[in-house]
């Protein structure tokens, strides 16, 4: 063989491609123009918070100052368990920082099964995968399960992992009224009796922290001979005689055929999980690409979400401090005339709903200026077009520190006007 195929002048020579009319950024124009115009009135960025130190499952210092956490989903306030972050420290020092591979490859090790294995103790089912995220978990089993010809039946305020697993796989997308059980049993009825389906719902909505009429949907997907899935990221721990979730709490222990997870919340680490009564569930390992073609999690993360999930199979205690959070939280925000997206405390996340981005943005800064940080949402993250500030309970917030947000929170809805006349 010769080199002359490698010669430049070799090479056919084409006419420069045009260039193109639009860049490619050129439909981001919007979002930065929206972002630029809300910096220039002197708000800080939302999304752009550093923790600068992390003291406790509620404390952190941010701009130098000590800070309140409100809004990190550490629910059962995990992360620093003496024994959750010594299983870490042994898992990296005895099998390093990481795995530099596919679960399918040499990323399993000891300790994934270790965790699978508390998963499965923890849900009582058979079957147990860890993925790298509960982002991955949703996008594998729901693209993975159901294929071309098959559909997929979800709730309109899903969570983005949800929409994304749909985009993924192959089948048909069927969406219903957020939590309404007659638009799922309609929308059921109008498909071919034939195909699979799998009913895609979760325990807790994240944004409005509202509860889904689980038993009822559950009991309208068999009747129509779907499968269910149940993503519980929101109520691990703390709903249920077990901590297993709202499914467990609402009665339907026996009755789903998927529950998908992350350790990013309840379990206070990184990483995500489905757990199943199915006989063929493992075949999942074989087939699903986001759980196949990623790295798996560090041994150090896997340790610490099996101490943890066995901790919280035993936490009788926490839950009940973190519904009594809930509780104080709701009721002092209602007092003090704040719209909230549920009429009582249904979860450990309670949302505040404020009229626009500018009162929100507003409210969120004199938060957090004043020691308290929330989360700020906005659409396309929220149902309806809401803007709100998100307040996630841990079960280590003293009553202490709730007045104190309490306190600040009339404050800052007095300056910004958010309260609808209400006391303050
Ligand atoms: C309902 C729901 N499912 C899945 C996820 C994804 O979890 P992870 O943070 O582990 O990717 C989230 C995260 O916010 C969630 O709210």
């Amino acid at each position: 063989m010769t080199e002359t195929g490698l010669q430049p002048e070799a090479l056919p020579a084409d006419a420069p491609a045009p260039a193109p009319s639009r860049d490619l950024f050129s439909k981001f124009d919007g979002l930065m123009a929206e972002r630029e115009a809300l910096l220039a009135t002197g708000a800080r960025d939302p999304f752009s918070v550093v923790m600068e130190e992390v003291r406790s499952p509620t404390e952190a210092v941010i701009r130098g100052r000590e800070t309140i956490l409100l809004g990190t989903y550490n629910y059962m306030g995990m992360t620093f368990d003496p024994a959750v972050v010594a299983a870490g420290q042994r898992a990296l020092a005895e099998f390093g920082s990481g795995t530099n591979g596919s679960r399918m490859l040499n990323g399993t090790f000891r300790d994934h099964l270790d965790a699978e294995q508390a998963l499965r103790d923890f849900y009582g089912m058979a079957g147990a995968m860890v993925f790298s995220t509960g982002y991955q978990a949703n996008l594998g089993v729901i693209s993975t399960i159901a294929g071309r010809g098959e559909y997929v039946i979800l709730d309109a305020d899903s969570h983005a992992s949800i929409y994304d697993g749909c985009k993924m796989g192959d089948a048909e997308i069927v969406r219903f009224r957020h939590n309404s059980v007659d638009d799922l049993d309609r929308r059921l009825g109008r498909l071919p009796a034939e195909p699979g389906k799998l009913v895609v719902l979760e325990g807790v909505y994240s944004m409005l922290g509202d509860v889904a009429p689980l038993a009822e949907m559950v009991a309208v997907a068999k009747k129509h001979r779907a499968m269910v899935l149940v993503d519980e990221a929101h109520s691990m721990g703390f709903y249920g005689p077990n901590g297993r979730g709202v499914y467990e709490e609402q009665g339907l222990g026996d009755q789903v055929d998927f529950v998908i997870g992350t350790f990013s919340k309840s379990v206070g680490t990184v990483g995500g999980f489905c757990v199943s009564p199915h006989p063929k569930f493992e075949v999942l390992r074989l087939a699903c690409r986001p759980y196949i073609f990623t790295a798996s999690l560090p041994p150090s993360v896997v340790a610490t979400a099996a101490a943890s999930i066995r901790a919280l199979a035993t936490a009788a205690p926490k839950r009940e401090r973190l519904w009594r959070n809930a509780r104080r939280l709701h009721a002092g925000l209602a007092a003090l005339g704040l719209k909230l997206g549920t009429e009582s405390a249904q979860s450990a996340i309670v949302a505040v709903i404020l009229d626009d981005q500018a009162q929100a943005v507003a409210m969120w800064q004199a938060l957090l200026e004043s020691g308290v940080y929330v989360n700020m949402a906005r659409p396309p993250a929220t149902p309806a077009g809401t803007f709100l500030l998100r307040c996630s309970l841990c079960a280590e917030h003293s009553d202490e520190q709730i007045d104190v947000v309490l306190d600040r929170f009339g404050a800052a809805a007095r300056l910004t006007g958010a309260t609808a006349g209400a006391a303050s």
